[in-house]
Formats: C-alpha cells, structure tokens, sequence
C-alpha cells in the first residue's frame, strides 16, 4: 500500500469549553476523493481549519505527506501544497472569468515568495499567465466562459470557477466546501466529472457536502463526523449500512439518487371508432 498524502492523528481543537474536534484521525491517498460528512455543527469546517492552518490544534498531529504541518501558518502550508475553496463563494465579480483565475496564480507567487511574484508585474496575457491559466480553465471544464464576467456567470458555475482559480496553484490536497450548493443537476453532474478527473491526477481531494447522491458518486471513502468525533471511515455503501452512521447523520437517507419511477402507462385503449362505421 502507498503512503498516504494527507495523515491525522489524535486531532483536537477546543473554543474555549466547547471541544469542537475531539481526537480524529484520517487517512486520505493521493488520486482519492474523500467525504467529509455530518450533521451540522460537527465540526467539519473546524476540522478543515485545523489542516488548512486558521486553527492551531490543541493536540494530535497532520502530516502532508512526511511534512508535519500542523505548526505551520496558513501561507507555508498554501505552499506546500493545501487548497481550498470556500462554501461562499469570494470571487471578484467584476473581473472576466479569466482574470478571476490568474488572480489565483498571482496570490500563489507571492506565496511562494522569491523572484516568481516579478511576473505579477507582467500582462496577463503574457505566456507565463496564459499557459497556467488555460490549463486551469482546461481542468475545471470551463474554457468556454474565459471571457464572461464573473458576474454574469450562474452561481452553480461559479464553483467551477473558484475550482480553476484553487487548481491553478497545484495543489496536492484540495478541500471543497459544499461546492453542490446552488448547481442545477446538469452542473453537478459535469462538476463531478472534473473532480474525478482532478484526483485522477494524483491529487488528494476532500470533500464537504450535503448533496448525498454527489458524495455517493464522488468519494472512494467517507468519514463521519458527530461530536467532534469520527465515527465512521469507510466507503459510501459500507457507511450506508451502518447503524452509528444512520443513527447519527443518514436517518432516511441515501448516498444512492432516488429512482425516479418511469411515467405510469395506461394500458393499451382500443382504437376510437371512425365517425360513420357502424359500431359492430
Ligand atoms: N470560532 C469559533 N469559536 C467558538 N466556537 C466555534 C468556532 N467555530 C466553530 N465553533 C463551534 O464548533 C462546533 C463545530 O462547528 P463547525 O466546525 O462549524 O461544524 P460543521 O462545519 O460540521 O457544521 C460548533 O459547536 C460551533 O459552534
Ligand atoms: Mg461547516
């Protein structure tokens, strides 16, 4: 078995009286995408915090491959490979969806400090923007609205962009915060092609989600969350039959979309009779 990319143990984050993440551990490979799920106020988004470094942990450890992070700032674990998008979504919506993209290249330059963030200076046409920012647009499937402002874009399509503008700093683990929320069921479904393309490419991506039909489509793996506390890892059909998991998140439903039953047929009806033909 390869090691993996992202490793937790023992992770704890307390405010003040309220233990918020209590003692989790996870485990997340390269090229997998994993469900982050649970009941609101579990602590997901502060466990994401605890990895992407808004929130020093109280105790445990993360490692981002044999790198411990956890004493790191925000900035240094940007460079060494932790994205994420945000569940509101915090583009300029007054810039073309292609600059709303190479934005996130120059935040990654200066980031990573040296002489890269020079090109900041340079057109944003110019080879060294173009090149990442069309590989970019490329992988979020959205070539296509390069030149829309980001603010006659849809909001579902709008994540894609956030994904674009995440991805163009090559990140090794992603976080998604809830990226389904305003998509129509046609976006999703491209939107779920692009991750898995995106973890195809080595990447580990973490995902927060609702959607439940889009975590069963989407993640090799789920971890449940209640309490602060992990309560369950395995995959979306395992966690669907079991009993901690439905007792404290599934309840009634479903990883797997409900089947929508096929338009009621009525039985064939006689042909009507043809005005005239004496009925026999
Ligand atoms: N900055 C904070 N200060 C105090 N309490 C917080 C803070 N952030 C989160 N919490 C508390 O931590 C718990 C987990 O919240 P959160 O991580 O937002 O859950 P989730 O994302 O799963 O809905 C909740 O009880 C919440 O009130
Ligand atoms: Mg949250």
């Amino acid at each position: 078995m390869s090691r993996p990319l992202l490793s937790l143990a023992g992770v704890t984050k307390r405010f003040g009286g309220v233990t918020a993440v209590d003692g989790v551990e996870l485990l997340g490979m390269a090229g997998q995408v994993h469900g982050l799920i649970g009941p609101n106020g579990a602590g997901k988004s502060t466990l994401i915090g605890c990895i992407t470094g808004v929130n020093r942990i109280n105790a445990g450890e993360i490692w981002l491959g044999d790198e411990r992070i956890d004493a790191l700032p925000v900035h240094r674990r940007a460079r060494l490979g932790i994205g994420r998008t945000f569940q509101k979504i915090r583009l300029p919506a007054q810039l073309t969806v292609y600059e709303a993209v190479a934005s996130g290249l120059a935040a990654s330059w200066f980031a990573r400090g040296g002489r890269g963030w020079l090109h900041a200076f340079t057109s944003l046409r110019a080879p060294p923007i173009a090149q990442p920012v069309h590989a970019a647009l490329e992988a979020a499937g959205i070539e296509d609205i390069a030149e829309v402002r980001v603010a006659s874009v849809p909001y579902g399509r709008r994540h894609f962009v956030e994904l674009a503008r995440t991805l163009i700093a090559q990140p090794k683990v992603l976080f998604l915060d809830e990226p389904a929320t305003g998509m129509t069921a046609d976006e999703r479904q491209r939107f779920s092609r692009q991750v898995r393309d995106v973890a195809a490419r080595g990447r580990l991506v973490v995902l927060v989600e609702h959607d439940l039909t889009l975590v069963g489509e989407l993640c090799d793996q789920v971890t449940v969350i209640e309490q602060g506390r992990r309560i369950f890892t395995g995959t979306p059909g395992e966690a669907q039959r079991d009993a901690a998991v439905i007792r404290a998140y599934l309840g009634t439903m479903s990883f797997v979309a409900p089947e929508v039953p096929p338009p009621a047929q009525s039985p064939p009806q006689p042909p009507a009779p043809i005005p005239g033909e004496a009925a026999t």
